[in-house]
């Protein structure tokens, strides 16, 4: 709570959730433990995100760069994807939480696809909080597949080149339905992007912190929140230019 008395809540809520094998290595255990204890912390920040009234999160998982590690993890990792898939789907219908997956869904088995289907489907009723994994999902990736959609439309005259604006690259890309992220986390004590969204994160405010993402709880979450209360959002403007009922105008001529 500000001094205006508006509590300043980001609408959108993006994090990388890294630090897991780290975590894993230091209580000697293999890295696949510290990714099963990381599900822990997805349920916390869901759980959190719907209680603080955040109307979207999107939690990275696993990047268009991850595929590089030895076979033996990415499996592991496939694996885990699948059963979380499977056994978080009733807490999040009882959480009223909308579930969706961003990213390149064409490189995973069948079964792993028409369970991502199925779990979304299952979900899309809800009108609370919308979940957002990104697996397979790389900002690069989100540009160019938005890309190639507008050169086929100017391919097939539905669209000139002169009318490719910043408005026509946006509604391409993978949620261009859902607000930019307002706050960026990244667990695990790395400073950098990750080649997360790049395009959306223009105006996103960063926040890092040590801890590894199994121990990210409640108390580490609002830590970040807090942060975020505190940041004046100018969007290129002066700070005396912003109204002062309106912290977080997502458009500054509003
Ligand atoms: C993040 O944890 C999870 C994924 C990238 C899938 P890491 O596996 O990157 O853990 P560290 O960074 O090696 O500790
Ligand atoms: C970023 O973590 C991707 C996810 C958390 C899914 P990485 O561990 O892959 O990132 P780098 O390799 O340290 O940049
Ligand atoms: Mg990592």
């Amino acid at each position: 709570m500000e001094g205006d008395g508006v509590a300043r809540i980001p609408r959108h809520v993006a994090i990388v959730m890294d630090g897991n094998g780290r975590w894993a290595q230091q209580r000697n255990l293999p890295r696949h433990a510290g990714h099963k204890a990381g599900v822990k912390s997805v349920r916390t920040s869901v759980e959190e995100s719907v209680r603080h009234g955040i109307e979207v999160l999107t939690l990275f998982a696993f990047s268009s760069e991850n595929w590089k590690r030895p076979a033996g993890e990415v499996s592991l990792l496939m694996d885990l994807f699948m059963v979380a898939l499977q056994r978080e789907v009733k807490r999040l219908k009882r959480n009223n939480v909308r579930l969706r997956i961003i990213g390149d869904r064409s490189a995973f088995s069948d079964k792993l696809q028409q369970r991502i289907a199925a779990a979304e489907a299952e979900t899309a009723d809800n009108d609370g909080l919308v979940l957002q994994i990104a697996a397979n999902y790389g900002g690069r990736w989100d540009i160019v597949q938005a890309v190639r959609r507008l050169a086929t439309r100017v391919a097939s005259g539905e669209l000139t080149a002169e009318r490719i604006s910043e408005a026509a690259i946006s509604s391409e890309l993978s949620f261009s339905d859902l607000p930019d992220p307002d706050l960026f986390i990244r667990t695990g004590g790395e400073q950098r992007i990750s080649n997360f969204m790049l395009w959306q994160s223009a105006y996103t405010e960063l926040y890092f912190t040590d801890a590894y993402w199994p121990d990210f709880d409640a108390r580490a979450y609002t830590a970040a929140l807090d942060f975020f209360a505190a940041r004046q959002r100018r969007f290129g403007t002066l700070g005396e230019q912003l109204p002062t009922t309106n912290p977080n105008p997502s458009d500054p001529t509003d």
